[in-house]
């Protein structure tokens, strides 16, 4: 593979294939790195930046100073695939590396000051890529990362092939723990299985170990993992045993708006109750609280939930007695609260949901890493007719960002949002 880099100080890109495994792949002539200096191949040595139209400050890379450059390599190098480093590209990752690595010639662009006249980039970018979201002064170094991680995909590169193929990421996995010499450092020793000899059982054991520090520590990476069924039920499982157990969720009938702001009381529908309370249990939520100030309504939901209640639904792990069962009916969200207060010895977290945009909402990876972190209870809040009063806002410690799409139009029923909100805070991705 021949890979050209383009960039303002070469010297830097030259000094780091100069050792380990990647000057050995020069060497053996895996690989041929060819670097373009943008000084040295502008006319008269001049630079290669000029003034920024529009007020934003900062130089930004020629368009005029650098095209004859380009169109250059272009010649030189026909069948080249220019890759811009920019923190605005893709990021970066070893499913890139491994693609890129399949490209018989490619030519690496690092940029300086605020990046390239994007007129430069119409023409010739055929990747935009990211090493991730953070700023460096220029792409050099950025230039390094792709050339030893490309370089580490060629066959011959990395001595042992299994080394590369059993990498972290190479099927959307971390690696579980090594060890080597000595056996034993202070009362810690090395997993037997590993001093066993038996290949299929220390198989199993890096295998359930990576998983393990997948889900402890990139869970976000099992979402594309190859998992047999009982792999996955085994993570679930070792994920809800984590589980805190620590939220609740309250669906309020009063006080609530109506279409004209006015505070109102809504009546119970009978959907709200069934199917909040299966969405609740199958997000491992703690309560699902009903409040209602009229008692005929709250004698009604009870009705509704002795309905479920016999024997025969109770042998059924599935049935909807097993999810209504997790109903609790008060008069008030004031009772619900205090009736956590006394299992918990604390009053709950309150977060508030809304269908309209407001001041300081918070999103939803800053709540789900809230309630993670926290043995403190949260108390979801949820309202109905038109939403939560303003009183009831003002009472939350959070308020969620709504959910919904793009469209104007965002009337979802307060059971479909409780399923949507539940997913996103505890929906399993894996
Ligand atoms: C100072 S940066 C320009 C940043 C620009 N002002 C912005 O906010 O997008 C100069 C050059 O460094 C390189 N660079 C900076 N951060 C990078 C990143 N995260 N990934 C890849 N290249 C990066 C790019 O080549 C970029 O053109």
């Amino acid at each position: 593979m021949k890979i050209n880099t383009l960039s303002v100080f070469p010297e830097i890109i030259k000094n780091n294939c100069k050792y380990g495994v990647l000057s050995k792949a020069v060497e053996k002539k895996l690989i041929t790195i060819n670097n373009y200096s943008f000084f040295t191949e502008a006319d008269n040595n001049k630079g290669i930046d000029d003034e920024q139209y529009g007020h934003n400050p900062g130089m930004v890379i020629s368009f005029e100073k650098t095209f004859k450059i380009f169109k250059k390599i272009k010649k030189n190098e026909p069948k080249t695939k220019f890759i811009f480093l920019s923190p605005k590209g893709h990021i970066f990752n070893n499913q890139m590396a491994k693609d890129l690595s399949n490209e018989k010639n490619i030519t690496i662009v690092s940029g300086r000051y605020e990046g390239f006249d994007e007129r430069i980039l119409e023409e010739f970018c055929d990747f935009e890529i990211s090493i991730g979201d953070y700023i460096l002064t220029g792409g050099e170094l950025a230039t390094c990362i792709l050339i030893d991680s490309i370089s580490r995909m060629i066959k011959g590169v990395v001595g042992k092939k299994n080394s590369v193929i059993n990498d972290s990421f190479m099927d959307s996995t971390i690696k579980g723990p090594v060890y080597t010499k000595p056996k034993i450092f202070k009362n810690k020793s090395v997993p037997k299985v590993l001093l066993s000899g038996n290949h299929k059982n220390i198989d199993n054991f890096n295998r359930n170990n990576s998983l393990e520090y997948t889900l402890n520590k990139r869970e976000d990476l099992l979402e594309n993992a190859t998992l047999a069924p009982t792999e996955r039920e085994n993570l679930r499982k070792i994920k809800r045993s984590k589980l805190n157990n620590n939220v609740f969720i309250a669906l309020v009938h009063h006080p609530i708006k109506n279409i004209k702001n006015e505070t109102i009381t809504t009546s119970l529908t009978n959907l709200d109750i069934q199917d909040i309370a299966r969405s609740a249990r199958t997000y491992g939520i703690n309560k699902y609280y009903i409040t209602h100030p009229i008692l005929e309504q709250r004698k009604l939901a009870e009705k509704v939930l002795s309905f479920w209640d016999n024997e025969k639904k109770r042998k059924n792990e599935n049935s909807k007695h097993v999810a209504m069962n997790n109903i609790i009916i008060k008069k008030s969200l004031k009772e619900a609260i205090s009736n956590i207060k006394k299992e918990y010895k604390q009053k709950p977290i309150l977060i508030g949901t809304d269908a309209n945009e407001m001041k300081n909402m918070v999103d939803y990876s800053f709540i789900k890493h809230r309630i993670q972190e926290k043995k403190t209870p949260y108390l979801i809040v949820f309202g109905t007719g038109w939403g939560l009063s303003q009183e009831i806002i003002e009472s939350c410690d959070y308020i969620l960002k709504p959910v919904g799409g793009y469209d104007k139009y965002n009337h979802l029923s307060v059971r479909s949002a409780v399923a949507i909100i539940l997913d996103k805070l505890f929906g399993c991705n894996f």
